[in-house]
């Protein structure tokens, strides 16, 4: 019986997690676990330790009606999956990674992509 009662819990944890969708909550988590913060900064202001390095400054998410690539949660969604080309090509960056400006999180599921779209919108919420 206690067994059975383990197994369905375990069941249980497995469908519930599966079925989750999207969320504000889960996007913050995966911000901070997916280097976001290295670019973007805590706060998504653009100002993270890696940005003055960078030759293409990582964007304020804080105002998605500046983003490039669409503000809403699917067109964030898809940059997160695509990453973002640089506009202009430095020839010191060939054969490197770096011939995006952003990188994709192309391993991550939809959901936590759409997660991630979700927590930067409400960046820009919080801000009004
Ligand atoms: C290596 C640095 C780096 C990392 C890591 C990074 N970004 Fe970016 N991001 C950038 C840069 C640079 C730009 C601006 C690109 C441009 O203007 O062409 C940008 C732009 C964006 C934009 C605006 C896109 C648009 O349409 O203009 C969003 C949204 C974004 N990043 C989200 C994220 C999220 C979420 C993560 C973590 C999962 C992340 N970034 C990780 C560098 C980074």
């Amino acid at each position: 019986m206690v067994f059975h009662g383990v197994l369905g819990i375990v069941a249980l944890l497995f469908v519930s997690s599966s079925l989750a969708g999207p969320s504000v909550t889960a996007g913050r988590e995966l911000y901070e676990t997916n280097g976001c913060i290295i670019c973007h900064g805590l706060y998504g202001k653009g100002d993270g330790g890696a940005a003055k390095t960078l030759h293409v400054k990582p964007a304020d998410l804080r105002d998605a009606s500046r983003f490039k690539k669409g503000s809403s949660e699917a067109a964030i969604a898809r940059t997160l999956a695509e990453g973002i080309a640089v506009d202009h090509y430095w020839p010191e960056l060939k054969a490197t990674h770096h011939y995006l400006a952003m990188p994709k999180f192309d391993h991550l599921t939809k959901t936590e992509r759409r997660s991630l779209a979700l927590y930067i919108l409400s960046l820009g919420k919080a801000n009004k």
